[in-house]
């Protein structure tokens, strides 16, 4: 089910070229109208997922919405909504959350996602996967025909005890996908990137599908040492996608 929410501006005016961050900031505007008082709100993480964060303070604070709990998915977020005046809790005290809304790395055709690119996909996948309705926002340059697709990474959480072992596991799991395995680094020092959880992110990269997605994801699950990977498999209930012609939403 997709639905064009915005008409392109017609053919007489000048076309106005938005920039990503531009098009990010209108599908997560798109996605708060989702937001009712009373709410119980995961609150997602990447620069997308902000925009949403940010529009749900100011209408905190100008009083159009009321009694909203935000059960944040990263300490970045944490901190964002503490200076917004957000009042925040956790799935400890709420395990049930009304709506999430949160970014992607990428989307195929069945509303499947990576998520993680930003290191947040364990905190994300737990709170994302105790929702009702699951949001998503992005622009259109993250729809892809297959996960894994598009050339960029694939994140699998891990322990950092012994992670050579675990990513040599990972990418011999893929071999016939042609995957590559790689640590995430800091690109200041090169140090290992630290998730809010204390572990290490390995980033696969196909050069084929990797076929079978539930299989690949319970394949990845078994091996010792993973915490969890960012294929976010039959989890959103909605896309919003911005793109230079309008808004779309498509409805799981
Ligand atoms: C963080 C995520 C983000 O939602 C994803 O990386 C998209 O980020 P952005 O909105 O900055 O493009 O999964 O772990």
């Amino acid at each position: 089910e997709a639905a064009l929410m915005v008409p392109s501006p017609s053919q007489s005016r000048p076309p106005v070229i938005l920039t990503q961050d531009e098009l990010k900031k209108i599908a997560a505007y798109k996605a708060v109208e989702f937001v009712e008082s009373g709410m119980v709100l995961g609150l997602g993480t990447g620069s997308t997922a902000k925009h949403a964060v940010d529009r749900i303070g100011e209408l905190l604070r100008q009083g159009k919405l009321e009694n909203i709990i935000g059960i944040p998915t990263s300490k970045m977020t944490h901190e964002q909504a503490v200076s917004l005046g957000i009042p925040l809790s956790d799935l400890d005290s709420h395990p049930i959350i009304d709506l999430a809304i949160d970014g992607a790395d990428e989307v195929d055709p069945y509303l499947n996602l990576v998520k993680g690119r930003g290191g947040s996909l364990l905190r994300e996948k737990m709170v994302e996967g105790a929702c009702k309705k699951f949001v998503v926002i992005v622009d259109e340059s993250k729809l892809v025909k297959h996960l894994g697709g598009s050339g960029l990474a694939m994140p699998v959480e891990i322990v950092p005890f012994c992670w050579k072992f675990t990513a040599q596991r990972l990418q011999l799991l893929f071999e016939d996908a042609g995957c590559v395995a790689k640590l995430r680094t800091y690109s200041e020092n090169g140090e290992p990137f630290v998730t809010d959880n204390k572990n290490y992110i390995i980033d696969l990269y196909f050069k084929k599908d990797v076929g079978d997605l539930r299989a690949a994801s319970d394949a990845i699950l078994r091996l010792a040492g993973v915490v969890e990977h960012g294929m976010f498999l039959d989890m959103a209930t909605t896309v919003i996608i911005a793109g230079e012609l309008g808004v779309t939403m498509k409805n799981k």
